[in-house]
């Protein structure tokens, strides 16, 4: 029996009316993605900007001051959400962006620890999503650093075995996934971070995978950034989060300069506010922040931990439904230890792109391609994969259309 009341959760989602190709009903699979927003979400930035629209932090006239307190007031959810300060959140647009701010600031001023000489290195992974991946690549050609990283197993781990080497005196900065976005994986980040931290070296933390679908605290996992995006977490595009230790931030030259991120400015330059202020130049996407506000309000009502049971014992029901498929072939751990609900697949004889155009005439939505990690597809050899990505919304009825609908699809290509 599931943790959660999927039935009464999904009437919350309008989207779940929608007839889909073949009046289909909709079986979405795409959460990894983006995910779908609920009433609550949708009502909340109606409400923000029917209510209290003005630029925040900008005028003295009421809907000024509501319109900051609702975005602060955003800013203070997010932060109980992640066991964090306020002052240690910051507003991006999204969690590319939020990373490529990290990777700017270590090329951007002379303070240690944000600089990098010829010869440091950046520790990543082959599991790596492009955004955890290419702002690192490019601060290392800034640099003249180099970039090194941890091997996929064919099971679909970190390969370990040459950690104490990897992880050494000249790494500066280790930036790791906290669940791949392909393979459900949940990498080691204890381990890795207190290696990390023994060289002196920053460790970045990709959320985006994980922040929607278990407790995180910053405080537990004692890395020293987080990134991730609102709109895998039922909330708005447009909003993304960085959170970065505040001693820290307190060291980091601006990303973006502009309007509201400055103590004082003359003709000649300019002083900055403190964190988060001087990283969020020009007027803030405040709805966007109301509705994630809105977001994390809907998840935390339910449950974090409970969002987490229910989705490990569907992708346990998955990960068995899928195996009976004969031609079928999991990317991945194929246990649910370490593991998130993140499946991807080939069918033999069936590019990806074909088998998400027939799962679509069955209204099952799911994602194709190289999931912008290109390098992981090249360690597996193929050219891309087909992903189911679970939310709270999903039950073992849409793993079951799936699997139906996987089998509809092999009689078409005629391969079984
Ligand atoms: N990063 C998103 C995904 O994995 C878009 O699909």
């Amino acid at each position: 029996m599931s943790s959660l009341d999927v039935a009464a959760i999904k009437a919350d989602f309008p989207i779940f009316q929608k007839r889909m190709r073949n009046d289909a009903r909709l079986v979405y699979l795409d959460s990894g993605a983006t995910s779908q927003k609920p009433a609550q979400v949708l009502e909340a930035e109606r409400f923000f900007y029917t209510h209290h629209n003005a630029a925040a932090h900008r005028g003295s006239h009421l809907l000024a001051e509501e319109a900051s307190t609702a975005y602060e007031g955003a800013r203070a959810t997010i932060a109980a959400f992640i066991g964090a300060d306020s002052d240690e959140v910051i507003f991006t647009k999204s969690a590319t962006e939020s990373i490529n701010l990290i990777a700017y600031s270590f090329s951007n001023t002379q303070v240690a620890p944000f600089v990098l000489t010829a010869g440091d290195e950046i520790l990543v992974s082959e599991m790596e999503h492009h955004a955890n991946l290419i702002p690192w690549q490019q601060l290392a050609k800034r640099t003249g650093a180099v970039i090194r990283w941890f091997s996929v197993t064919a099971d679909g781990r970190l390969d370990l075995s040459n950690i104490d080497q990897l992880i050494n005196e000249r790494t500066k900065i280790v930036a790791i996934t906290h669940q791949s976005n392909v393979l459900g994986t949940i990498p080691p980040v204890a381990l890795i971070t207190s290696k990390a931290h023994a060289v002196g070296a920053i460790v970045v933390l990709d959320a985006c995978q994980s922040a929607p679908h278990f407790p995180m605290n910053v405080v537990e996992l004692d890395v020293d950034f987080v990134a991730f995006s609102g709109h895998k977490m039922l909330g708005p595009t447009g909003v993304g989060v960085l959170w970065g230790r505040a001693s820290l931030l307190a060291k980091m030259e601006p990303f973006l300069f502009g309007g509201s991120m400055i103590e004082t400015v003359t003709m000649e330059g300019a002083t900055w506010a403190s964190a988060p202020r001087k990283f969020e130049a020009g007027v803030p996407n405040m709805a966007q922040a109301v509705g994630l506000a809105a977001a994390i309000d809907y998840l935390t009502n339910i449950g974090m931990s409970k969002i987490h049971q229910h989705e490990t014992e569907l992708t346990q029901y998955a990960l068995d439904t899928l195996q009976t498929i004969k031609g079928l072939n999991i990317f991945g751990p194929l246990d649910t230890i370490d593991r998130g609900g993140v499946i991807s697949f080939a069918l033999e004889g069936i590019h990806p792109h074909d088998a998400g155009q027939v799962l679509d005439q069955y209204g099952v939505a799911v994602r194709t391609g190289h999931h912008c990690a290109w390098p992981l597809m090249r360690k597996y050899g193929v050219a891309g994969t087909t992903r189911a990505s679970l939310y709270l919304y999903n039950d073992r009825s849409d793993i079951d259309a799936l699997a139906e609908a996987i089998t509809a699809t092999q009689k078409y290509f005629k391969v079984s």
